[in-house]
């Protein structure tokens, strides 16, 4: 391959844009030339590009959000708008694709490949670490930090005044961030999509600590399993403990990524870069332990990846 394209669709995590420099500087130590696709797929229907040199993807290692831009394009999810995606790529010699983003972006991924027989490579990135076939998508790591350290802020402010805090984390099918978020901020009950929780349990339960001498209280939702706001007047209501809530909502999304991210992002943009140019394609990459790994978009698709139940008996255990 003389030259393929890297994109950034979906929600955006921070750690892509190491995932881009990845790709770029590995495709370029190969003899490829990198083309990058502004606002995802939608760039590609537009051909808005950006070529991108060694240089172009210095300085950003650091650096939340994505440079390439990121969107949701409806037409793209049309037989239509990939067919047109396929002629700009063509149009543009360009004979392979990077695309990173979260499971929509994957589909759309697999479906170029699929229906067009175009060589695609995926890259898991998404917060919500719920991309199968992964350890860890890039940014997650990243998220639950950001939402441990608001969590250790509000604990102080808790306790001093002896109150009840529920908080709301991202995710809207999982809680893969509550979970890690409330393991590591020592929150008393998180509350998950991926499991029934009762309130009446949790009142109970924080009522009888408070006979222990515990006064204070953190409760962690992901926001797919209930609204902060609503939680925190029924435990104020049944409890009388004075409570207040937080959304911790797109500042979760933002900011500089960890140094495990930036490892991440860069072992697996790199992978991809390389594996493409070696000849696979219609794949995922992704790291299972330490090891990288490259697993088919199909399989990755049709699998879930499940929540730890011995990390939420866990919460119930330390509380
Ligand atoms: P994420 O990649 O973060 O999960 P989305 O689900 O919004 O985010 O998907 C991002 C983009 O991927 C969509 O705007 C669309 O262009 C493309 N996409 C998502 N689902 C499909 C699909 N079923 N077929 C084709 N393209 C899709
Ligand atoms: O998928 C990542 C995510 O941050 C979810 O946790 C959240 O529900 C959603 O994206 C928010 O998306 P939007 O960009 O539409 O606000």
């Amino acid at each position: 391959m003389k030259k393929i394209g890297v994109l950034t669709s979906g929600g955006d995590a921070p750690g892509m844009n190491a995932a881009i420099r990845g790709v770029v500087r590995a495709a370029i130590g190969r003899g490829a030339a990198v083309v990058g696709y502004v606002h995802g797929y939608e760039g590609i229907i537009c051909d808005e590009t950006t070529p991108l040199y060694f240089h172009s993807v210095g300085g950003i290692i650091d650096r939340g959000g994505t440079i390439l831009r990121t969107a949701r394009s409806e037409t793209f999810k049309t037989y239509e708008g990939r067919k047109k995606a396929i002629e700009v790529l063509n149009s543009g010699g360009v004979e392979g694709l990077v695309i990173i983003g979260g499971d929509g972006s994957l589909t759309g991924a697999l479906k170029l490949h699929e229906e067009f027989d175009f060589p695609v490579m995926g890259v898991p990135g998404s917060i919500d670490n719920d991309i199968a076939a992964t350890d860890f998508s890039i940014g997650f790591d990243t998220a639950v930090v950001c939402a441990m350290q608001a969590i250790d802020r509000v604990r102080d402010t808790a306790y001093s005044h002896e109150r009840v805090f529920v908080i709301e984390v991202m995710g809207r099918h999982n809680g893969f961030i509550a979970l890690e978020a409330g393991l590591s901020g020592g929150a008393e009950a998180v509350i998950i999509p991926e499991v029934s929780s009762s309130l009446m349990e949790i009142c109970e339960q924080m009522k009888s600590a408070a006979e222990r001498g515990k006064k204070s209280s953190i409760i962690i939702v992901a926001e797919g399993a209930g609204n902060a706001k609503d939680i925190a007047e029924f435990i104020q209501k049944k409890t009388n403990f004075e409570t207040r809530y937080l959304v911790l909502g797109h500042m979760q999304r933002g900011g500089s990524p960890t140094a495990f991210d930036r490892v991440l992002a860069l072992r697996l943009g790199a992978t991809a870069a390389n594996r493409l140019l070696n000849g696979f394609r219609g794949e995922m990459v992704g790291v299972e332990g330490t090891r990288l790994v490259s697993h088919p978009l199909s399989y990755v698709l049709s699998s879930s990846r499940e929540i730890d139940p011995e990390k939420l008996l866990l919460v119930q255990t330390m509380a």
